[in-house]
């Protein structure tokens, strides 16, 4: 789709031809690649669509070639020849991406690398897993939970998006409150650069002090410095005895008084704790076959998970956490899962939230870490502004706006500010942006905790990052590419 803001063709990018293509036969297998009649190919273009829109349907290019290769050498040598003669590529992991970031803008070249997806290793004393970057988070779980282990992140796309693709991102996830980042879990990561330099630094020990960590930079550079081909990272053990809980709570503050208590009382096995509202809830309960394990219909919604080693010890513990709860009424209603399916289930409620918002309309998703008091105000107002502006009135779905909500990653400060429309629109999107941005700016917030920046925010950065900061961004980016061909129009 093309919005007001879409930037415009760099008109320094080379046009494909069919000699391009024929290059990249001499490289490549010749499935790995997918190219249209425009460029000399015989793909159809209808198979190139999944990988020119993004899991939102906002964002959609135009690309009339994909490269799927099978090596980190393929993908050296296909870098090499883009930066020689100055065609533009874009990453794309599982495409699962929210920002706009995976897809092309125009019609840069798609560098898909599903086709990397095999384990290099696995240490089952240290639990440190090396693989390539096109691994399936999911598939990366289910192999390492057969040794007993547990990927330090979990997400609701997990099932398509990749390790490489969550490591560009810098993805955050349910387990964060748990694990921490990814700049603490990635070991280490082999990269292939612009030019074709491919920077092996795929380190498989905790500790190594030996100068500049040059893979921070790539953790969360949304495939703009390098392309990610290879990762090591730290896996924990997977925790013997889990518990869920899903509790009804009258009001936001009452969330935060939960939260506190939660930490305090079960701080050492507390794994998630996870809030969604109302409006969150009626479009999961309708796109989902689930139904309310609680009484009744509550303003604000709270799952906690406990993660630990000894099932009796967190069953006592998180009782004592419900019964108090419920006793000082900051909870009026609970319901604790008695077994995987029901675990499952009220992972559901939680992880369908995005899924069952798409299909309710047009979503247009802000991810914004902000001070936990004063977290859940925003969406208040910006409903308040649609009301104003007669595009949103609660309940009428006539209107243009269908739903303002959030729900999010409360033990991490990380609030999903979603708005649902009949369509994307600058008509709407003029209501809400810059005024999210700036909003968040005014409470010392960051504009994405963690999807990232991408084509959607790349004009919003300095409300997060002051002038010189970004003046360090840019000089980097042009130190790894300086000819400006990996996924431009992104980030910086
Ligand atoms: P893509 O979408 O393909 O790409 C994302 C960005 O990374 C792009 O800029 C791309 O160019 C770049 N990239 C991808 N692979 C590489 C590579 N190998 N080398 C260099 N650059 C690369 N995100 C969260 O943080 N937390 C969540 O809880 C969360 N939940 C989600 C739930 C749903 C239902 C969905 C659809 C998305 C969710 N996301 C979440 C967003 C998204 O899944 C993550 O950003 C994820 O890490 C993207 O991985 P991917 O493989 O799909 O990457
Ligand atoms: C989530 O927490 O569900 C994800 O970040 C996706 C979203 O924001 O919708
Ligand atoms: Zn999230």
């Amino acid at each position: 789709q093309r919005f007001a803001h879409t930037p415009t063709r760099n008109a320094g990018f080379k046009q494909l031809t069919s000699a391009d293509i024929e290059q990249f036969k001499s490289m490549l297998p010749s499935e790995t690649i997918l190219a249209t009649p425009a460029v000399g190919g015989s793909s159809d273009p209808v198979e190139l669509e999944g990988f020119n829109a993004d899991w939102l349907n906002k964002y959609r290019g135009a690309s009339q070639l994909v490269l799927r290769p099978k090596s980190t050498q393929e993908v050296a040598d296909i870098l090499r020849y883009c930066n020689e003669n100055q065609i533009a590529v874009v990453p794309q992991g599982g495409n699962t991406g929210l920002v706009g970031g995976s897809v092309p803008v125009h019609d840069e070249v798609v560098l898909s690398l599903r086709n990397l997806n095999k384990i290099r290793g696995y240490d089952e004393v240290s639990g440190v897993l090396a693989c390539d970057a096109g691994c399936v988070l999911e598939e990366l779980d289910n192999y390492v939970a057969e040794r007993g282990h547990t990927m330090p992140l979990d997400l609701g796309a997990k099932g398509s998006c990749h390790i490489g693709g969550n490591v560009a991102t810098n993805a955050g996830g349910i387990r964060f409150l748990r694990y921490g980042s990814l700049h603490g879990s990635v070991l280490g990561l082999e990269v292939v650069l612009p030019d074709g330099t491919i920077l092996d630094n795929m380190s498989l020990l905790r500790k190594d002090n030996t100068g500049y960590d040059l893979k921070q930079l790539f953790i969360g550079s949304e495939g703009t410095l390098g392309v990610i081909t290879g990762v090591s990272l730290l896996t924990p053990r997977r925790p013997a005895a889990v518990n869920v809980a899903v509790l009804g709570v009258s009001s936001y503050e009452q969330v935060q008084v939960a939260f506190k208590l939660a930490r305090q009382r079960c701080g050492e096995i507390l794994s998630a704790f996870e809030f969604w509202d109302a409006s969150c809830m009626g479009a999961v309960l309708h796109h989902h076959a689930l139904r309310n394990p609680l009484s009744s219909e509550f303003p604000f919604y709270v799952l906690i998970e406990t993660s630990g080693s000894n099932k009796s010890h967190d069953d006592e513990k998180l009782s004592e956490l419900l019964e108090e709860l419920m006793e000082a009424e900051v909870v009026e209603d609970g319901a604790l899962a008695q077994d995987d399916s029901q675990i499952a289930k009220m992972w559901t409620m939680r992880e369908g939230i995005p899924e069952s918002l798409g299909k309710t309309g047009a979503t247009y998703k802000y991810d914004v870490s902000i001070p936990i008091p004063v977290l859940y105000d925003v969406v208040g107002d910006i409903a308040s502004r649609l009301e104003a502006a007669g595009l949103y009135k609660q309940g009428d779905t006539t209107r243009p706006v269908k739903l303002v909500c959030g729900y999010g990653h409360i033990g991490d400060s990380n609030l999903h500010l979603n708005i649902v429309a009949d369509k994307f629109q600058d008509k709407v999107t003029d209501i809400f942006e810059p005024f999210v941005y700036e909003w968040v700016q005014s409470h010392r917030g960051s504009i994405s905790a963690e999807h990232g920046i991408g084509l959607m925010k790349r004009d919003y950065l300095k409300y997060s990052k002051s002038s010189p900061m970004i003046d360090y961004m840019k000089r980097i980016k042009s130190l790894f590419d300086p000819k400006g061909i990996l996924n431009p129009y992104k980030v910086v």
